[in-house]
């Protein structure tokens, strides 16, 4: 049977950390609403004890859309922030205590200059009070793939024993691939199944080396049940796998992955545009998913196989993602076929072979100056021309 993956969107918290993509209240509640109807499973609504503003925007998002999406919020590993946590996502539904601390010889030595022994009592102690708040806590160990194995184990295996439900996975910094990442997740998912507790196996990747969807992927073939993403692949740096691609790519893939997610894909391009309108942060054109590209035709090759059957160009439709068609775009290089269907596409007769033979010159001319030629310049070529012969 099919495997639901668990569909975490970071858009507001690791996305937000993106300098310049600053969003007010109003702003963050139109996000959350909008990821409520994409159908994302968890919303992790930001950093309460980062600001006086952060954490009232997650207490809105808890007190707003929190009645059927779960809300979590991030604390490190100390008492004030897992309060802070707990005050503001307390009124959803479901809520989640989010903690994060490193596991990585580096983040022990240098962030926090303790023990291994110390750092991992910080944690197991963490999860305890947390639990004492809120039955579901998830635990991050920051820096895992970066991290000593054994040890990255006995953190894992302690903080269960406190009570942790969900653990995190994080290739914080972006460097690991696919392969190593995703020997990584089999390695914890086949000692987690020895654990007396049913937890839940998530991962967070960066994209700091363009690996973040591949890892996130990788990683679901190898046992994980939850993924982080955010919108537009926002974050840190070079920012977190994409929700899109990673949602597509498990749906297009299904019988290879053998998995589902229960995000509702034709919300896709809007959930987006959305983000990129309010972030102001622009969407590449190629963009996988949700580029302006991204079904846009080009090449007279391909658009004449597209017009024979659309798979023989097409791995998904465009309607799925929310995309109304795919568009193919008139240039030089387009060949007769794409030019007719667009020529009859707007009620012109193309049965007087000569006709259009002139027609198709005129078109190649008008390609050659102008590179890529839209409906209103075919309508144009198409009503000059005729009334020049007439
Ligand atoms: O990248 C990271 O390690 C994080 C954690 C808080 C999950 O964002
Ligand atoms: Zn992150």
């Amino acid at each position: 049977m099919s495997r639901k993956i668990i569909v975490f969107d970071t858009t507001l918290r690791d996305g937000e950390q993106v300098p310049g993509a600053k969003l007010n209240l109003h702003q963050k509640i139109e996000i959350a609403q909008q990821l409520k109807r994409l159908h994302v499973d968890i919303i992790e609504a930001g950093f309460p004890a980062s600001s006086l503003g952060d954490f009232q925007a997650v207490q809105e998002i808890a007190r707003t859309v929190g009645d059927s999406v779960s809300i979590t919020a991030l604390a490190r590993a100390v008492k004030n922030d897992i309060d802070a946590v707990y005050e503001s996502i307390k009124l959803a539904q479901n809520p989640l205590i989010h903690i994060v601390l490193g596991t990585s010889n580096i983040h022990v030595e240098k962030k926090f200059n303790r023990s291994k022994e110390a750092v991992l009592q910080m944690g197991v102690d963490a999860v305890k009070y947390a639990k004492t708040l809120l039955p579901q806590v998830q635990y991050s160990t920051e820096d895992a793939s970066r991290s000593d194995f054994e040890y990255l184990w006995s953190t894992i295996e302690a903080v269960v024993k406190a009570g942790a439900t969900m653990i995190n996975v994080p290739d914080t910094v972006g460097y690991a691939v696919p392969e190593e990442f995703g020997e990584l997740i089999r390695k914890i998912n086949d000692r987690m199944k020895n654990l007396n507790d049913k937890v839940i196996l998530s991962v967070h990747c960066h994209n700091d080396l363009g690996l973040a969807t591949a890892n996130t992927l990788q990683a679901i073939k190898n046992g994980a049940e939850k993924v982080e993403c955010t919108i537009n692949g926002l974050g840190e740096r070079a920012g977190n796998a994409s929700l899109e691609e990673v949602v597509m790519g498990i749906k297009v893939r299904e019988n290879y992955f053998n998995c589902h997610t229960e995000v509702n894909t034709s919300e896709l391009l809007r959930t987006s545009r959305l983000v990129s309108h309010l972030t102001g942060l622009d969407v590449q054109v190629n963009k996988a998913i949700t580029g302006e590209n991204a079904f846009a035709h080009s090449s007279g090759i391909h658009q004449d196989g597209l017009l024979k059957d659309k798979r023989v160009y097409e791995i998904m439709s465009p309607e799925e993602v929310g995309v109304d068609s795919m568009e193919l775009i008139l240039t030089a290089r387009s060949g007769r076929h794409a030019f007719k269907n667009a020529v009859e596409k707007m009620g012109f007769d193309t049965t007087d072979a000569a006709d259009f033979e002139q027609l198709f010159e005129k078109f190649l001319t008008l390609a050659d100056a102008k590179k890529e030629v839209y409906d209103h310049d075919v309508f144009y070529l198409v009503t000059s021309h005729r009334n020049l012969d007439a």
